[in-house]
């Protein structure tokens, strides 16, 4: 039997970081879903193909292989991919690819795959609501949007990017706008997952507040 843990939330709020150091501190394999996206936006780059172009979607989601290890490298068809997958070119095509129907169904399957036996926890947008409704404990991560916006902002002050708050703070309105709205697996809290808001908590805050959270259920 393996325990689930299921962490959704929007672009930004921080599940990225939090989760994996959660699963550090948990001993549970951390699963980043929003990479499985990733990969086959950037396999369509690659062979050159449009949203429009189903067959040939169809056909590549057929070949399509993605791994995912431990230390958090990702491969994709045996190509090293995770600091590519992080791209502009793939953060402007990954919102619109993880709307169409063929692309989630196939990566529904990825993802339970790469779960199978496991003690995980698992981030994306659906995954309490769509890939694991029955997770043992589901958490769901959410920031303002303008304080995602900051420290987006920060984040790419760090890497020596240049990055207008104001035009950040759009995108990820936007982001959200599509995330949510979407008509298959949309963005959304579920109904029994625990809210935590961290906007105005540190990252030790929040992760010590979920750490509380999941022992409490695993007991
Ligand atoms: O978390 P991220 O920014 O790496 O996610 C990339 C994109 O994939 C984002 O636009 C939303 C989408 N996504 C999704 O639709 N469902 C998931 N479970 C994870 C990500």
């Amino acid at each position: 039997m393996s325990f689930i843990v299921a962490i959704d939330g929007p672009a930004g709020a921080g599940k990225g970081t939090i989760t994996q150091l959660v699963g550090k501190k948990l001993g549970l394999v951390n699963i980043d879903t929003g990479a499985t996206f990733r990969c086959v936006a950037l396999n369509m780059i690659q062979e050159n193909i449009n949203i429009q172009e189903e067959e040939k979607i169809v056909k590549m989601l057929d070949k399509i292989n993605i791994e995912m290890y431990p230390d958090g490298n990702v491969f994709l068809n045996g190509e090293e991919v995770t600091h590519r997958i992080r791209e502009n070119d793939v953060n402007r095509f990954v919102s619109p690819v993880s709307v169409l129907p063929m692309v989630r169904n196939k990566l529904l399957e990825v993802q339970r795959r790469i779960a199978e036996g496991k003690d995980v926890i698992m981030e994306g947008r659906d995954i309490g609501t769509v890939v694991f409704p029955n997770a043992d404990v589901k958490i769901y991560l959410d920031a303002t949007a303008e304080e995602r916006a900051r420290r987006r902002v920060a984040q790419n002050q760090e890497k020596g990017i240049q990055s207008s708050y104001d035009e950040v703070l759009q995108g990820i309105k936007e982001r959200d706008r599509r995330d949510s709205t979407r008509e298959i697996a949309p963005l959304r809290r579920a109904e029994d997952a625990i809210y935590v808001d961290s906007t105005n908590l540190s990252i030790e805050q929040v992760v010590e507040k979920m750490i509380k959270i999941i022992e409490e259920r695993r007991k």
